[in-house]
């Protein structure tokens, strides 16, 4: 489908879903070069609901033993960041000691990402790696080092592969911009 209506929204395909999946191949290389041999698991953090369908297709790709935790942070409404972070679900297992990988959807302003590592650290991780599939470089405005990227987009507002607009859109397997 080259277009999608959700809501009050159109939406025109920006990235199908064959280009994010050589993107994903890269990145899981790379996870496999870096935690082979590692002496403890780490830890798979899958940030809810965005990250599903991510780490999905990140996982069947990885080698090596790990974890998967979960846990919810909501930021968004509508089509952009309030700024303030929530923590609508906490961390679903214990990680003290643990090398955690955050597996996101996106990083944008990086609001999210900065609470994260926060409550990572205050969980007692060990360390604590970011592993998004999709970066706004415009937007992201924080000192934090994003480790892992698929792919960098422009400062659109998108759905599809997990990401939602007010909960929809999410099941779509391609990515989609809003069509202004
Ligand atoms: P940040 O805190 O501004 O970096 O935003 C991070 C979270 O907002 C992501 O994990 C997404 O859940 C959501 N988000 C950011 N940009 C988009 C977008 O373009 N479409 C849908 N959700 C987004
Ligand atoms: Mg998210």
């Amino acid at each position: 489908m080259d277009k999608i209506t959700l809501k009050d929204k159109r939406f025109r395909i920006m990235l199908p879903y064959e280009q994010i999946s050589e993107a994903i191949d890269k990145v899981a290389e790379k996870l496999n070069k870096d935690f082979a041999g590692s002496k403890e698991p780490p830890v798979l953090l899958c940030v809810l609901n965005g990250s599903i369908m991510y780490i999905a297709e990140l996982m069947k790709r990885i080698n090596f033993d790990c974890h998967i935790v979960s846990t919810k942070l909501t930021s968004y409404e509508g089509t952009s960041s309030t700024g303030k972070v929530k923590q609508a679900l906490g961390l679903t297992a214990d990680i003290t000691g643990k090398d955690v990988i955050i597996v996101e959807d996106i990083v944008d302003t990086g609001h999210t990402i900065v609470a994260l590592k926060q409550i990572l650290a205050d969980a007692g991780a060990k360390t604590s790696y970011v592993c998004t599939l999709l970066l706004k470089p415009e937007a992201y405005k924080q000192d934090v080092k994003i480790d892992y990227v698929a792919m960098e987009i422009p400062n659109k507002f998108i759905v599809g592969f997990g990401l939602d607009y007010d909960e929809l859109g999410r099941n779509y397997k391609d990515i989609y911009v809003l069509d202004e």
